[in-house]
């Protein structure tokens, strides 16, 4: 579901209190019981009924009256703290048009300085489940629920983004706040949707960077034609949440993974061919 920039500044400051006392108790409870809440907020309780009706009909917050009235933050109400914490620092001024839906993020452009891009990490509920086990995000046991998942997710993006952008082509990191990546934009296309002027010159840059991250001691982890993208002049890669570290277990084969699918990728659009067991020795070094 898309953010609703409306939504977001019809919002006030009641609305916003009650919303950010709903994602400190949900720490706590599941479903967030109305009593808690009235005596977090010290709202009246018509007050606190009021604001969540409001919130509700956001669709930022949902309710549940078994086994007893409670509130749960949904993802709508959590991009929108993400999204008011932004503005406040200064960080963006206006929430532009989307650009990029993916199984684990919405991509909004939205104006900071200049033109920024603003990642919505969601991880849902299904795959959170696996990125419980395959990412350590969540502290054993204990309750956390799925929507804090999207903020481990969108930091680790984040620190990726900044170890690399000094080195390679990478979205420069501007914020981060909960779910939510601020980036600079890059005007361009992924390259599953372009044609290359000059794919070996582009094949080489790609296969360097992959080597230059590796030798910083990170592997890209979902590296494909889907996550490369193309300037005009340059190659970017983007998508960096799913990042491992170099030595990491399986390192190996995820790096190889990584590499098949960009020479799979260049063998089949354009016919360059490069063994695997090359390309391998060349980033490993
Ligand atoms: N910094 C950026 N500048 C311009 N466009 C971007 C930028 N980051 C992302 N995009 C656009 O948004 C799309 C989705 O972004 P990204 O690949 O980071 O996430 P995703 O694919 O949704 O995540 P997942 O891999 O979990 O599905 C990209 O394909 C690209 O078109
Ligand atoms: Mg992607």
């Amino acid at each position: 579901m898309p953010v609703s920039a409306e939504n977001v500044r019809s919002l006030q400051p009641y609305d916003i209190r009650v919303l950010m006392a709903v994602e400190r108790l949900m720490r706590r409870y599941r479903w967030v019981p109305l009593d808690v809440l009235r005596q977090t907020t010290r709202f009246s309780e018509s007050e606190v009924r009021y604001r969540l009706g409001r919130l509700m009909a956001m669709d930022m917050v949902k309710s549940s009256t078994v086994p007893y009235e409670g509130y749960q933050l949904v993802f709508a109400g959590y991009d929108t703290l993400a999204l008011h914490t932004l503005t406040r620092r200064g960080t963006i001024r206006a929430l532009g048009p989307l650009i990029g839906e993916g199984k684990e993020a919405v991509v909004y452009e939205a104006l900071g300085f200049g033109p920024v891009v603003l990642k919505f990490h969601r991880v849902g509920q299904r795959s959170f489940q696996t990125a419980r086990r395959s990412r350590g995000y969540m502290p054993d046991g204990g309750h956390f629920p799925w929507v804090f998942a999207s903020t481990s997710s969108a930091k680790r993006e984040f620190e990726a983004l900044e170890r690399l952008v000094d080195e390679i082509r990478v979205p420069v990191p501007l914020d981060q706040n909960r779910n939510v990546v601020v980036m600079s934009l890059i005007e361009g296309t992924t390259i599953n949707r372009c044609t290359l002027p000059d794919p070996a010159e582009s094949f080489e840059q790609v296969l360097g960077f992959v080597e230059t991250a590796f030798r910083l001691g990170v592997i890209h982890g979902d590296l494909s034609e889907f996550n490369i993208m193309f300037d005009g002049e340059e190659c970017w890669v983007i998508d960096w949440p799913q990042w491992v570290e170099a030595d990491h277990p399986n390192g190996e084969e995820i790096l190889a993974h990584d590499v098949a699918n960009v020479l799979n990728h260049f063998e089949k659009k354009y016919g360059l061919s490069c063994p695997l067991e090359d390309a391998m020795a060349r980033v490993i070094g």
